[in-house]
């Protein structure tokens, strides 16, 4: 069996170290998993005049993550919050009303900073949020990335034997959350 897994990355910068942290967690990951990114930065503001006629933007997104047996979210923090364009998409996600597409998919965490903090608070955030749309979220590990750009090399390459246990340790305990929630609540 393999799952497939949808990731948001919460930046829309062509520079993005959460993207760099994206690609070394999909290199060290169980290869059961198989990965498709699950872009924001085509959407427009969520608007719920639009409810009753989705934008086709929107309307792929969900798409995306109904065709996802889980989803990985790897976000900056923006003023000790997710970025708006994360929120953004969140939204269109959870919206229709009755239409939410989180309601109860197994997803993870995790972002990366410069800053010592790691993203703990953006998390915390994330965590309150994905709680409300009746997410199934791996509780533990956490992981407070600060972004070293010396530990990461071309396609994923993570050149730091300790970084690198905590990302393939993350991976494998998200493998057995999405395995562990599947079994119970396996997807309509
Ligand atoms: C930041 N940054 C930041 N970092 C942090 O650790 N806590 C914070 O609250 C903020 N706030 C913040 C606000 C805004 C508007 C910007 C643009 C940046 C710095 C941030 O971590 C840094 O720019 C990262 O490189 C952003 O991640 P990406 O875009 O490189 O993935």
């Amino acid at each position: 069996v393999t799952y497939n897994v949808g990731y948001f990355i919460g930046s829309l910068s062509s520079e993005s170290i959460n993207r760099t942290l994206s690609e070394a967690l999909i290199k060290v990951a169980p290869k059961d998993l198989h990965f498709t990114e699950i872009r924001i930065d085509d959407l427009p503001l969520y608007n719920r005049d639009l409810d009753a006629n989705y934008p086709d933007e929107a309307v792929a997104m969900k798409e995306a993550i109904a065709a996802s047996d889980a989803v990985l979210f790897v976000t900056p923090e923006y003023n000790r919050s997710i970025p708006g364009a994360l929120m953004n998409a969140i939204d269109w996600a959870s919206r229709p009303y009755g239409e939410n597409s989180f309601d109860h998919v197994p997803v993870a965490v995790i972002g990366a900073s410069p800053g010592g903090i790691g993203t703990a608070v953006a998390q915390q955030g994330l965590r309150g949020i994905l709680s409300f749309c009746n997410a199934r979220q791996m509780t533990a590990p956490e992981a407070y990335i600060q972004f070293n750009p010396e530990a990461y090399g071309e396609g994923g390459q993570v050149k730091d034997p300790e970084l690198e246990k905590i990302l393939t340790e993350f991976m494998r305990e998200f493998r057995e959350h999405i395995e562990r929630v599947l079994t119970v609540l396996p997807r309509r």
